[in-house]
């Protein structure tokens, strides 16, 4: 039997009462996971997706489970900004005077389509990157001061540099290229959170994750062609990486003591890992995170009072001082 992920992440018998999580893109997969070891732990989770009927179950899991964990649904689609900022109303209306304790931007995939959605943005960048950072600049001040924000990267960041120029286009369109650039704008993403988090002293931490690769996922199944068909017998076999394995490291960076203080950081499999050069590089992070502000149309979060960029020191994924362990692919 597959282990729980809380008690992979070896925080099984934390308690985390009292506290708010909402786990993006939980009606299925590493979010679904994620959102029931966080539900098991005792904390009320927002379960979010477009499946309305997936996500009324996730939510009677938990609250059918034996422990304290609550949850309530809420339905929005990454595609539409004005779908993200009444997640982020119900949001922080769960949440209350306490704050939001946790957030795990996980909603998103694989899309073979080559589209641009009604803000003019390529589809995946907009689904996986775009409606995250909207998310998260939305809810900042409704952050405890101790707030986790987790965000379901993958080692398929590893490629190109983003070409600014390619996020409003769908010419020559490659739906790996799409998937690849997204997943870095998400390793990137949180680097500059946590950066910019940091400069101001907040607690608040910000952290990225591969969460492996699992044949049996929603992911796996839009893939191209022979690969999605040969993933459902796959994820059928007993050693193969589950869901259920894919959300411990989730788990882990939301709750185990060990990360309170640990931000801008990339992992796999619950340790530190070192990701892309391009990852690392924080003029391209803060590129995007105003590339993003400008597609969004909306002032740049977390800007500098002064108006300056804030500080440019290896903060972020993996790039320097706490001794980012580079290991095997
Ligand atoms: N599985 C892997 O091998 C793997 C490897 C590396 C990284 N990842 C990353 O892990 C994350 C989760 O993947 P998964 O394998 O668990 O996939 P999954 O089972 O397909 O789950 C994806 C979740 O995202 C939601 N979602 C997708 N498009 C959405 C949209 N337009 N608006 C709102 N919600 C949307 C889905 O909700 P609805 O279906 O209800 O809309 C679902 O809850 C993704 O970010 C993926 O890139 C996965």
């Amino acid at each position: 039997m597959t282990e729980y992920p809380e008690d992979v992440a070896g925080v099984g018998d934390e308690r985390i009462v009292d506290s708010t999580a909402l786990v993006t893109g939980s009606t299925s997969g590493i979010g679904r996971e994620t959102a029931l070891a966080l539900g098991r732990l005792g904390a009320h989770v927002v379960v979010h997706g477009r499946d309305a009927e997936a996500g009324r179950a996730v939510v009677d899991a938990i609250e059918d489970a034996v422990n304290e964990g609550t949850a309530e649904f809420v339905r929005a689609d990454f595609a539409q900004p004005d779908e993200v900022s009444r997640l982020a109303k119900r949001t922080r209306e769960a949440a209350g005077d306490g704050g939001l304790d946790v957030l795990i931007n996980n909603a998103g995939g694989y899309f073979r389509e080559a589209r641009l959605t009604d803000l003019g943005v390529e589809y995946t960048f907009h689904v996986n990157h775009l409606s995250p950072y909207q998310l998260t600049a939305e809810l900042l001040d409704d952050l405890a001061d101790d707030a986790r924000v987790v965000t379901t990267a993958s080692e398929g960041h590893r490629g190109d540099p983003i070409d600014l120029d390619e996020l409003t286009a769908v010419d020559d369109f490659s739906s790996w290229r799409a998937y690849q650039r997204s997943k870095l704008a998400n390793v990137q993403f949180a680097a500059e959170l946590g950066r910019r988090l940091r400069d101001r002293d907040s607690a608040v931490t910000s952290n990225s994750f591969h969460p492996g690769a699992i044949p049996g996922s929603g992911f796996f199944r839009h893939l191209p062609g022979p690969l999605a068909a040969a993933a459902g017998g796959l994820g059928r076999l007993p050693f193969v990486t589950t869901p259920a394995d894919g959300a411990a490291t989730a788990v882990y960076l939301a709750v185990a003591d060990e990360v309170a203080d640990t931000t801008g950081r990339y992992f796999a499999d619950r340790r530190e890992k070192t990701p892309s050069t391009e990852a690392q590089d924080p003029r391209a992070q803060r590129r995007l995170w105003e590339a993003s502000a400008d597609l969004l149309g909306v002032d740049e979060p977390l800007a500098a009072a002064d108006g300056s960029a804030g500080s440019d020191d290896a903060g972020g994924a993996g790039g320097s001082d706490d001794g980012a362990e580079a290991t095997a692919e």
